[in-house]
This record gives C-alpha cells, structure tokens and sequence, in this order.
C-alpha cells in the first residue's frame, strides 16, 4: 500500500466512526427522556419529588411514570370524558370521597380530582383500591376509564370505583404544574 493509500483508508475510517458516534449522541438523547420517565433509576425514586415533561402527551393518550415505586397515570382527557366524568351525580358514587391530598376537604366530584380547572389533567397513583393489581386504561371497562381485570374493578373516566370490588376512588398523589409542560409529583 502506498503512503497515499494508507492515508486516504485513514481518512474515511475517521469519517466513518465519527458519523455513527454523531447519530449514537442523536439517539441517545430522542430516547433519554423517555427512558428516565418510564425507569428512574434507584436515586430518582428515593427522591420525595420528580418533574414530568407532559409536552408530548396528546388529547386522548396517557402516561405512566414510577414515583416511590409506584405507578402514576397522567392522562389528556378528551372533552367527551370530562363530560361524561362531569354529568356524574355524588349520589351515583360509591366512594365519595376525592382521595386526593391536594384538595382533602373535598368530594369526589370530578373537578376536585383533576390538575386544571377544564379537567383535561388527570393524574392518579395506578394502583387498584381493592388488591393492588394496576388497571388497564384508556377507556378501559364499562364507564369508559380503567378496568382492573383481577377481580373486575370498573373505574370511569375520573378513576372513580363504579362496579366491582375495589372500595376507593383511585388515589391521586400530590401533583402540580410547575409550567405549562411540567408535571411536579410528590
Ligand atoms: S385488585 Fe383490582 S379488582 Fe381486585
């Protein structure tokens, strides 16, 4: 191999390695957001309080996140959920109560669970009140919210307990926004 040779192999073998380490750093921070939303590592969850990037959260979809160990759903409702959470009487509930420390004087109608005034936030500790099982989401069950599949908990679309077995309205952690796109839990 000539010297010319040798160096031009150098040259590309440069260029090579030095664009997979551009699109390696590239990759690696599209997914670390998500990474450090789904799987804090030992630190994140022995700490009281985390923030939650909600600005990719569309209409309709929702979040799950560990805090102290559990699950944390963060859903976007859609305006027909909030209706239909809304049309709800106190009466027609079997928990009455709002489980939620934010606001612990207050019942379980639905604009005393939710994180904004339009109840398009919704923000609950994913833990069944009957055995701990996690209940499924999205619409999930016969009132259009969570159904826990263990022993048949129907929650609606507030997570308030309908039908079936679990006593208590799913609960709801401390939670804030801190800004628009931020979520403070704990
Ligand atoms: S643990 Fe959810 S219904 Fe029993």
């Amino acid at each position: 191999m000539s010297h010319a040779e040798d160096h031009e192999g150098t040259r590309r073998d440069f260029l090579y390695y030095a664009t997979a380490g551009a699109g390696a750093v590239t990759a690696g921070a599209a997914i670390w957001p998500l990474v450090n939303q789904m799987n804090p590592s030992a630190d994140v969850q022995a700490m009281s309080s985390i923030r939650v990037d909600v600005s990719g959260v569309e209409v309709g979809t929702q979040i799950s996140v560990k805090f102290l160990g559990k699950p944390v759903f963060i859903r976007r409702r859609t305006p027909e959920e909030i209706e239909e959470a809304r049309a709800v009487e106190l009466s027609d509930l079997p928990d009455p109560e709002a489980r939620n420390p934010n606001d612990p004087q207050s019942n379980a109608l639905d604009q005393n669970r939710t994180l904004d005034e339009a109840g398009e936030w919704l923000v609950m500790i994913g833990v069944c009140t009957h055995l701990g099982c996690v209940p499924l989401g999205d619409g999930a069950g016969d009132f259009h919210g969570w159904f826990c599949p263990c022993h048949g908990s129907h929650y609606d679309s507030a997570g308030r307990i309908r039908k079936g077995p679990a006593p208590e309205n799913l609960h709801i952690p401390i939670a804030e926004f801190v800004d628009e796109t931020t979520i403070k839990l704990g």
